[in-house]
């Protein structure tokens, strides 16, 4: 930036006490400026971040997140309250891959950075009936939005049972794949 200001001024190169000068003039012209900015941005972002969320909401209610990640989410038609969303699920899926269970989301995004995410979302390949491959297949924009979603709903529930390997049986309910 300072290179800028001194190409566009050719007259300041003569000496180095000019050019001292001008660069401290520069910089205490630029300090206000940038304070000047930040409100103004901070409101320009309210709506941006609320369309966020919003589509955050949209995806994990159309892109199957809640089926699986939300209590009695399919038995109940999407009858479930909000808060109760993505806090995973004790209801197993067993197949020749084990057990699995549906992750609590909402505690899993909060031990999350959004850099981590998205690079966990990216490459991750959790065991049936996960679609990770659609995750994989999501723009970084719903990626984003389904981070700041989950995360705006805070921290909420128990960790879901642990994932089981094959010929262990499952305490619980399960959905039985064939195989
Ligand atoms: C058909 C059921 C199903 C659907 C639909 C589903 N998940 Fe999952 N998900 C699971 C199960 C089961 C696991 C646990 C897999 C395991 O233990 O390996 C899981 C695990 C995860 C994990 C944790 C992965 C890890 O590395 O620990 C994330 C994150 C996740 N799902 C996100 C999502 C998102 C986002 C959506 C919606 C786009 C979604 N899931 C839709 C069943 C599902």
């Amino acid at each position: 930036m300072k290179m800028t200001f001194l190409l566009q001024c050719p007259a300041t190169r003569k000496t180095g006490a000019a050019l001292a000068a001008a660069t401290m003039l520069f910089t205490v012209s630029v300090v206000p400026w940038a304070a000047a900015q930040s409100p103004q941005q901070q409101t320009q972002r309210i709506p941006a971040d609320r369309a966020l969320l919003e589509h955050g909401r949209y995806l994990v209610k159309t892109a199957g997140c809640n089926d699986c990640h939300t209590p009695g989410y399919a038995a109940a038609g999407g009858k479930v309250a909000e808060k109760l969303w993505l806090t995973g699920d004790t209801l197993g899926w067993s197949g020749p891959w084990g057990t699995t269970y549906p992750t609590n989301l909402r505690l899993f995004m909060h031990s999350h950075t959004e850099a981590s995410w998205l690079k966990t979302a990216r490459t991750f390949q959790p065991r049936p009936p996960m679609p990770w491959f659609n995750v994989h297949a999501m723009t970084d924009r719903d990626l984003r939005a389904i981070y700041h979603y989950t995360r705006s709903l805070g921290p909420a529930g128990k960790a879901a049972p642990d994932y089981l390997p094959p010929g262990q049986k499952p305490a619980g309910p399960v959905v039985t794949f064939p195989g």
